[in-house]
């Protein structure tokens, strides 16, 4: 297979760290994938990633993707931007007849989702998106445990997701806080999750009611300041943190402030958050199923608990994590006794018995060099996608289910899902 060009759409820290250095530097993939240019709004980031990529001073580097465009010769697009300007890019390489390979989530809103799949029939392109869930080996083994009859007939499923008070406020610091840049949580990151359960279940969300609040960050803090850096109330605040700590953090954010004008530490009890900070909803399946699912972003743990009940018996997988966090970050103590993964199944019949979770290496416990070696050498290499790449269309679905919980929250009523398919 001759070797693949890219253009990377959004140099931050996931395009850099999930696509730009490892296509770059990996022994493998190296072999099959090269960047050919950079695209983002922010100059001055591209130039810190275009150093850490180990490229010239010339490398085409644009902030105008036609332009750019226009200078290199390129088989795909990477799509590793802010949420909200997924579908535009996405629309813009289409139209050039390419691939793209988008991050979760493929875009924001049911809208965006129209606008995308209407581009995409018309190209001769496609679009793909990196689920990379899919690729964990915990939900690799709990989808083939399922496939294998563990739990019979499926019948109901139940999904808690945790954000601790690092990772979770991460969001509320910056662009995802405001929900016209990421859908707020139920698309931004919910998507992750929709998309997993709709994997497994193998099928796509029906109807759909949620509920949910800001409770915990924005105006409900005890003092707010600006941002972290120049913050009066630093020596009090539970989340306070010194974003600017390495040279990664300069390069990428405190540099491109300017021309950028993001502001990465900024104060995540600023009274402009709309992003919600817990939701839950329940929804239906259209082969049946049922599901109930929630979203918390301010608890004392990260992790998760999933439940898969069936007409043989259940499933449930739960995962604790351990707080490796810089000391004066908010963190719980004994937490490390308390991790763990633990995935188990009671037959009704047969009894209980616990399944053995493998151990992935890499990013996302091992799941992004899986779907690396996926996207940018399989799927040219071979005439079948493996059925682990998210198609557009699954994509979609994962955004449609955030959308319909945004909808639902903002009108108080239950939404059909498919229906926002069709505008
Ligand atoms: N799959 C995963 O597990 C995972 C993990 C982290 C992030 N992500 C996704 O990766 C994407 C990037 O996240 P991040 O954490 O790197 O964010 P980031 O804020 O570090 O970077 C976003 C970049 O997009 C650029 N940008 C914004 N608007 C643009 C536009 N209109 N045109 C071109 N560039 C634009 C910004 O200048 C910035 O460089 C998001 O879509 C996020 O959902 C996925």
């Amino acid at each position: 297979m001759e070797k693949k060009r890219y253009i990377l759409a959004g140099t931050g820290s996931r395009g850099l760290g999930m696509f730009g250095k490892p296509l770059s530097f990996d022994e493998e993939l190296s072999r099959y994938a090269e960047i050919v240019g950079l695209y983002d709004v922010s100059p001055a980031r591209m130039a810190f990633a275009r150093k850490e990529l180990g490229k010239p001073d010339d490398f085409p580097c644009d902030t105008d993707f036609d332009r750019l465009a226009a200078r290199v010769e390129f088989d795909a697009v990477i799509v590793a931007t802010t949420d909200r300007a997924h579908a535009e890019i996405i629309v813009k390489a289409l139209s050039y007849g390419k691939r793209v390979f988008s991050e979760k989530p493929v875009c924001i809103n049911a809208a965006q989702v129209r606008e995308i799949l209407r581009a995409e029939k018309e190209s001769a392109g496609g679009v793909f998106v990196t689920h990379n869930m899919r690729y964990d080996p915990a939900f690799s083994t709990i989808k083939k445990v399922i496939d294998e009859g563990a739990v019979g007939r499926l019948i109901f499923v139940e999904y808690n997701d945790f954000l601790d008070r690092r990772h979770g406020a991460d969001y509320f610091r910056r662009w995802h806080g405001e929900k016209e840049n990421s859908g707020g949580l139920a698309v931004h990151k919910s998507c992750h999750h929709f998309d997993i359960l709709n994997y497994i279940v193998g099928s796509y969300a029906d109807t759909l009611y949620a509920t949910g609040a800001t409770s915990f960050y924005g105006k409900n803090g005890p003092f707010r300041g600006e941002r972290c850096s120049t913050c009066t109330h630093a020596e009090e605040c539970d989340f306070y943190t010194d974003m600017f700590n390495s040279e990664k953090t300069i390069g990428l954010y405190k540099n491109a402030e300017q021309d950028s004008g993001y502001i990465r530490d900024r104060c995540l009890f600023r009274e402009e958050i709309t992003t919600e900070d817990h939701f839950h909803c329940v929804f239906t399946y259209l082969n049946g199923v049922r599901a109930v699912y929630t979203l918390t972003a301010f608890c004392p743990f990260e992790g998760m608990r999933v439940v898969f009940e069936g007409t043989r018996g259940r499933l449930e997988y739960t995962a604790v994590g351990r707080a490796e966090w810089a000391p004066g970050t908010v963190s719980t103590p004994g937490l490390s006794e308390a991790a763990g993964r633990f995935l188990r199944v009671y037959d009704a019949r047969e009894g209980v018995r616990d399944v053995e979770i493998p151990t992935g290496r890499g990013g996302h416990g091992g799941a992004d060099p899986e779907l690396r070696k996926d996207f940018f050498i399989h799927s040219w290499a071979c005439a079948e996608r493996s059925p682990r790449m998210a198609t557009l269309m699954e994509g979609c679905q994962a955004v449609l289910m955030g959308d319909a919980a945004n909808i639902s929250m903002r009108e108080n009523r239950v939404v059909d899902v498919q229906a926002l398919l069709e505008g």
